[in-house]
């Protein structure tokens, strides 16, 4: 467990690494999701998640250049981006075959968008308000923290009741932290130049959540390492939904968009 913290780091090449991470994971899960009859689709998908790779190992190895990884970055992305919303646009015309819910294809676009979003940021070095960081951070990830513990439940065997009950009941507190920075980001207008106590104690809140959500999967990503839950799951798939949850809360610490 150490191990997974003590990998992520958190300077210019770090943030870069994580979305590339993110979203070459996310190719690569989808390769299990399609369907045979749709080989085009398998073979356009490996290549963006060779190309994402390669990139991804640049910004690792923090050898290249950072404007020129940002670039390749935003580009390679981009791409992958409009890969998923033309699978999703297939998928909404009952026209593609693959296990992936729609649900989890818009998720994975809008990681792609947030990451195009944090990487033009990290090319224009303008940084935000610390009020704006908490709610943009807020409202973007705990929709996303929620939608994890809901496709969760769908990876998850039916037959394990007691645990499916654990994950319904934390979808249904992270949707109601969603709703809360949603209500927050109209009640604290613009512009933002303090932070109020009450989105403060909001944030400090989300912490302690997002804390022990990222706990969870890592404890639910070693039982599905070593095969002791029945689960469809992709092996590393846990770890990836506890990275982003250590993202986000590291964000709110410090109070920036990233
Ligand atoms: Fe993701
Ligand atoms: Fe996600």
């Amino acid at each position: 467990m150490m191990g997974y913290k003590d990998n992520y780091e958190r300077d210019a090449y770090g943030i870069v690494a994580f979305w590339l991470q993110s979203n070459l994971d996310h190719g690569r899960f989808f390769d299990r999701e399609i369907s045979h009859h749709e080989l085009d689709l398998a073979r356009t998908n490996q290549q963006f998640v060779q190309n994402m790779m390669g990139i991804w190992q640049k910004a690792e190895a923090k050898q290249s250049d950072l404007g020129n990884l940002i670039n390749d970055s935003q580009q390679v992305i981009s791409e992958f981006r409009n890969f998923l919303a033309f699978g999703m646009h297939k998928a909404l015309h009952c026209d593609v075959i693959v296990s992936t819910p729609v649900a989890l294809m818009d998720h994975m676009i809008r990681e792609a968008d947030e990451s195009k979003k944090v990487l033009k940021l990290m090319q224009s070095g303008s940084r935000q308000l610390i009020a704006d960081a908490v709610l943009h951070e807020s409202t973007f990830w705990l929709r996303q923290m929620a939608d994890h513990l809901a496709f969760l439940q769908h990876y998850l065997d039916p037959s394990n009741y007691d645990l499916q009950e654990r994950v319904r009941k934390m979808t249904h507190k992270f949707e109601r932290l969603f709703l809360q920075a949603n209500a927050l980001r109209t009640i604290v207008r613009k512009p933002r130049t303090e932070l109020l106590p009450a989105l403060n104690t909001f944030r400090q809140m989300v912490i302690c959540e997002a804390k022990d959500l990222e706990a969870f999967k890592l404890e639910l990503d070693t039982l599905i390492k070593q095969c002791a839950v029945i689960t469809t799951a992709p092996p590393d798939l846990l770890e990836h939904l506890a990275r982003e949850a250590h993202h986000f809360w590291r964000n709110l610490e410090e109070g920036i968009v990233a």
